[in-house]
Parts: structure tokens; C-alpha cells; sequence
């Protein structure tokens, strides 16, 4: 009997498997490209799974849409361990009076390629590898390109990758040592996109979906298991920098399948945060809250022009913001801005505290973390994830103005 099923989030059609997800181009025949898994699994397991130790992302195995565990690909991926930083909490009582615990996740310490989206990538090799796809192709501002080239080259899956021209060397270099084939476009991101695109239907190469793409929604939605296994709750409040948004998206649907089987659980207030440099969601947030969240409001997001250099995060047109506005939105949720020129100091401060230097894109989520101080999102008590994401390894220009 099948694991799962996937059900169309437009019109509720029935596609019986990622196999015939991709044989039909990886969109229901209404044009949707969301689509979400059910799981005919035990929930009743989830206690026991919660009990023991993970060593990688497939510890959920039970709730991935994967139907057999030889076309496993993993690098240690995922479940990686929350740390409690006691600057961060110090800083919310010293200048705040804020008791909270935050507890910081860091892919830095997750296998694979140490990003945000190596779940992500285990999970589309692995199904790439049950449904004999041989080529992938995505356009990724970094990251996605990083995680997707090793992962498939671990799959023996050919991997086309469109970055845009602002690509961080390190990130180019990390691909080409996976010998995928990169293709650094003229333009910016939305032009690698384009181009990606067009690849896509001129060869018939699958290609990722982006943010709403099930292999990513899927994989990501195991955070909402990591909390009940390693803090036996949610925590209260989220914060994420953001550019698409995918885990916004897969903790809701984590969270509404879960209560769909009858237990109680509730979606932490999601704080998101961009740098001033590429804000067009806080930007469309702001000006939704001035006018009181009109009917509709969620489609009314601007184009900007990024200037930023953290080119992981430089979505200048969020076409998610439909999609992860709402979201925030009904967790009583917010996004805030930040300042990208404030992210070095913030950054030496956090290396001088816990040794660690995280990335540029790492730092606009603390900086949200402290915004959201700032701003009094976050209460007395509150458990606090604050997903951090990546090191500084791939961006050694943005580690040695912090070492500077
Ligand atoms: C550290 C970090 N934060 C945030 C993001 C943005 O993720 P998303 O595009 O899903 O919003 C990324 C993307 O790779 C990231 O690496
Ligand atoms: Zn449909």
C-alpha cells in the first residue's frame, strides 16, 4: 500500500505519488504547482520517534513521501541539536526585561552542505532516485544551488543550476566541485529564473517548483516534529530572515496536519525579517497593517530593486507573499526590517559570545530576533526558535569583515 498521497491545493485532485508529480511536469492538470502530502502513516509513532535520538532528516521516514528506504540519500542532514544562547536571552533581559528563551538552530551543523536547504535536497535526490529521474534543474540565488548540486551529484543525478551574475564566488566554486553544470546568468535573480525556466521546456528537465514545491514543503515541515522531539512543544515564537519563504509554508502545513489528527498543536507567532536593502514583504506588510488588512490585501506587494550583497536573500518581486503573509498573519506574526549595514558589528558581537561567525544571511535573523525585541513582539516566557541557518564558510568576503 502507497505511503502517501498528494492532493492539489487549488482543486483537491488526487496525484498518487511523486512519480506521476513528475511524469505530469510537477503540476496538477489545473496549472497548480502546490500540492500537499497525506499520509496513511501511524501518528500514533510519533511519541516513540520523539523518545530517541535522530541522526538525519529520515528519522521521520514514517511521514516523508518516500516509499522505500534503499533510495535514502542522506549527509547527516536536519535534526540538528537547538542551542540556548545565553547573549541573546541576557540581551532580551538587559535591555528589555524580557524572559525568553531563544533557542538558535544552525545548519552549519546539519551534514550536507551545511545550508538551509540540504533537507530539502536529501529529499528530492532520495525521490529522484525512486522515480529513475536522471536531471534537475532550479534557479537559486545560492543556496538551493549549493545543497541541490551535492545531493544529486550523491544520486548520480544530473543538476543545471541558474544563479544570478551576484552569485557569491565561494557558492560558484562549491557547485563546480560537485562537477554539475552551473550557469551564471547576465542578470539578477528573477532573470535566472527566466532562464531557467526556458531550459526547463525547451530540454523537458523537471524543475524545482521554488518555495511552494512539495519536496521542499515536506521536507522542511520535520522541524515542526524536531520541536516536539527535542523541547516536547512548539515554541512560541519564530524567527526566520526571509526571501521565498518555504519554511513559513511547511510549518503551517506541519502544524495543520498534525491537528488534523486530533492533537493540539499551534503555529509559533512567525517573525520574518529582511534587511532594508531587499524588503518588498515588509514593505507589503507594512502598508497592508496601516490600512487594516483590506480584503485582498495579501495581493498587494511591491516589486523592489534589490541593493543588497546577500544575494541568498535578494528576492526583489515576492511572489509568496500571498501565500506566506496570511500565514504570519494568523499566527499574530509580523515581519520587521532591519539594517544590512548593522550586520558585521551585530556579527562580531555574536562571534565574540559563542565563538560562532555566522553568514550574512544568518545575521538578518538575529538582527530580526533583536527587532523584534525592539519592536515588543516577543513576551515574557516565550520559547523562541530562532533558525538561523548558515555559517560563514561559503562567504569568506562577509567572515573576514567580521575577523577584520
Ligand atoms: C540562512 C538563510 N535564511 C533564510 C533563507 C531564506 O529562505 P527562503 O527563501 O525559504 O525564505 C535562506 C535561504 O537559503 C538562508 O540560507
Ligand atoms: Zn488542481
Amino acid at each position: 500500500m502507497a505511503k502517501y498521497h498528494l492532493y492539489c491545493t487549488s482543486c483537491g485532485r488526487e496525484i498518487e505519488s511523486f512519480g506521476q508529480w513528475f511524469a505530469e511536469g510537477q503540476k496538477c492538470t489545473c496549472g497548480c504547482q502546490r500540492a500537499e502530502a497525506r499520509y496513511f502513516a501511524d501518528y500514533a509513532k510519533l511519541p516513540e520517534l520523539c523518545s530517541r535520538k535522530a541522526e538525519n532528516l529520515f528519522h521521520w521516514f514514517d511521514f516523508l513521501p518516500l516509499e522505500h528506504r534503499e533510495n535514502i540519500v542522506t549527509l547527516g542532514e536536519g535534526a540538528v541539536p537547538f542551542e540556548e544562547w545565553k547573549c541573546l536571552k541576557d540581551y532580551a533581559k538587559q535591555k528589555y526585561g524580557i524572559d525568553c528563551t531563544p533557542l538558535v538552530s544552525r545548519s552549519d551543523l546539519s551534514g550536507g552542505t551545511g545550508t538551509f536547504k540540504d533537507p530539502a535536497a536529501a529529499l528530492g535526490a532520495s525521490l529522484f532516485k525512486e522515480w529513475g529521474v536522471k536531471h534537475f534543474c532550479a534557479a537559486s540565488t545560492g543556496n538551493t544551488a549549493t545543497a541541490f548540486s551535492r545531493y544529486c551529484a550523491e544520486a548520480d543525478v544530473k543538476f543545471t543550476i541558474f544563479v544570478p551574475c551576484d552569485v557569491s564566488p565561494d557558492t560558484a566554486l562549491t557547485i563546480m566541485s560537485h562537477r554539475q553544470d552551473l550557469r551564471i546568468s547576465q542578470g539578477n535573480y528573477a532573470d535566472a529564473k527566466k532562464e531557467a525556466a526556458a531550459f526547463s521546456m525547451q530540454t523537458g528537465t523537471l524543475m524545482t517548483a521554488g518555495n511552494i514545491d512539495p519536496i521542499r514543503v515536506e521536507s522542511k515541515r520535520t522541524l515542526v516534529f524536531e520541536y516536539l522531539r527535542q523541547i516536547g512543544r512548539m515554541p512560541d515564537v519564530y524567527v526566520q530572515a526571509v526571501s521565498g519563504g518555504t519554511a513559513p509554508i511547511a510549518l503551517d502545513k506541519g502544524v495543520r496536519e498534525l491537528n488534523a489528527q486530533g492533537m493540539d498543536v499551534r503555529l509559533p507567532r512567525m517573525i520574518l525579517a529582511q534587511q532594508d536593502t531587499c524588503d518588498p514583504m515588509v514593505l507589503g506588510w507594512e502598508k497592508a497593517r496601516s490600512e487594516g488588512f483590506p480584503e485582498g490585501w495579501e495581493k498587494d506587494f511591491p516589486s523592489v530593486t534589490p541593493r543588497t550583497s546577500i544575494s541568498i536573500l535578494s528576492t526583489g518581486t515576492p511572489g509568496m507573499f500571498p501565500i506566506v503573509a496570511p500565514i504570519v498573519h494568523k499566527s499574530g506574526g509580523s515581519f520587521v526590517r532591519v539594517k544590512e549595514d548593522s550586520l558585521v558589528e551585530l556579527a562580531r558581537w555574536i562571534h565574540e559570545n559563542t565563538g560562532v561567525i555566522p553568514g550574512p544571511a544568518a545575521m538578518v535573523c538575529i538582527a530580526g530576533f533583536l527587532k523584534a525585541l525592539e519592536e515588543g513582539l516577543i513576551h515574557n516566557g516565550d520559547v523562541v526558535s530562532v533558525n538561523m541557518g548558515e555559517g560563514s564558510e561559503r562567504n569568506t568576503g562577509f567572515r573576514k569583515a567580521v575577523l577584520a
